[in-house]
């Protein structure tokens, strides 16, 4: 890779039955974590990394992601004239920075299938994929995708985000193994990557082959167009990703960063609760009060 990241693509075309009855209407990207869909702090992630266009991956009834990226003229004509300057700014600011472009995924066939949806969006630049389940607060460090850009960028190789999980949780992840590059020898720690050898899919329970989890953050090629045209379905029925970057990785063009940050899993109910607190805990106006009531309650 030798250009900065211009494109990202955000599949959204999930269900979101974890979150019923709410994602009956409301697509589960525009849940929020405190105040902001998480789809907008993904897309804030993107453009700190230096993004500029943004291709959501659609399934149906997703209209109100389109509509949050898009001008509101009501909204705003209101808050301009009851003076509203700062709410003003926050609802413009999303509007003005990032171009949104939305594809349909005609049928749920899968990730991997998502991500070939956004062939003719992209074209022949290298793109990141951002699952919109998996948050990372960078915590004071570079964003997520940013840090994979620049390992992508120094060793001219995809990347994908990895974070170690306990053994018993491996089978709800794409699990990565391969030699460290760099860094202290059979211990990966944050910032390092390994050169990746294998990539399974939900691996059954005892034959994952690290404990290294890919976390919801890709860099990648256009070739991955092609690989994943050729893909036939894996686990669960479905087009994985994951089966496409094992191609990649056969072929030595595959690395895995140990991000740092810390990564919330919001597509879970107890993950998106955690992330709420996590979140407002950072807001100065609701830090004190949060506090106060979470030691009440577990007086
Ligand atoms: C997807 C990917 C998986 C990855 C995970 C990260 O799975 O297929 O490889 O580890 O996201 O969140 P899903 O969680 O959609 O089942």
């Amino acid at each position: 890779m030798n250009h900065p990241l211009r494109k990202v693509v955000i599949p959204a075309a999930g269900l979101g039955t974890r979150f019923l009855p709410a994602t009956k209407s409301v697509p589960k990207e525009m849940l929020p974590i405190v105040d902001t869909p998480t789809i907008q702090l993904i897309v804030e992630e993107a453009l700190s990394a230096g993004a500029t266009e943004v291709v959501v991956i659609n399934g149906r009834g997703k209209g109100a992601i389109e509509d949050h990226f898009d001008r509101s003229y009501e909204l705003e004509d209101t808050l301009s004239r009851k003076g509203k300057q700062e709410l003003f700014q926050l609802v413009r600011r999303i509007s003005d920075e990032v171009r949104v472009v939305s594809v349909r995924q005609k049928e749920p066939l899968g990730l991997g299938h998502a991500v070939l949806a956004a062939r003719h969006a992209i074209g022949n630049d290298w793109f990141g994929v951002m699952l919109g389940d998996d948050l990372i607060d960078a915590d004071g460090h570079e964003a997520g995708i940013a840090q994979l850009v620049n390992v992508a960028r120094a060793t001219g190789k995809a990347a994908v985000a990895l974070l170690p999980v306990p053994e018993e949780q491996s089978h709800l992840y794409g699990v990565a193994a391969g030699p460290l590059l760099g860094g202290d020898a059979g211990k990966i720690g944050a910032g390092g990557h390994i050169s990746v050898e294998k990539m399974v899919e939900k691996p059954p329970r005892g034959t994952a082959p690290s404990n290294l989890a890919v976390i919801g953050r890709y860099v990648l090629p256009p070739e991955i167009f092609e690989i994943l045209a050729q893909t036939k379905p894996g686990a669960g029925g479905e087009i994985q990703l994951t089966d496409a970057l094992a191609v990649l990785a056969a072929r030595g063009q595959l690395v895995g960063v140990r991000f740092s940050g810390v990564r919330h899993d919001a597509g879970d109910r107890l993950g998106y609760l955690q992330a709420n607190i996590a979140y407002a805990l950072k807001r100065p106006e609701l830090r004190e009060g949060l506090l106060a009531y979470l030691r009440e309650v577990v007086k």
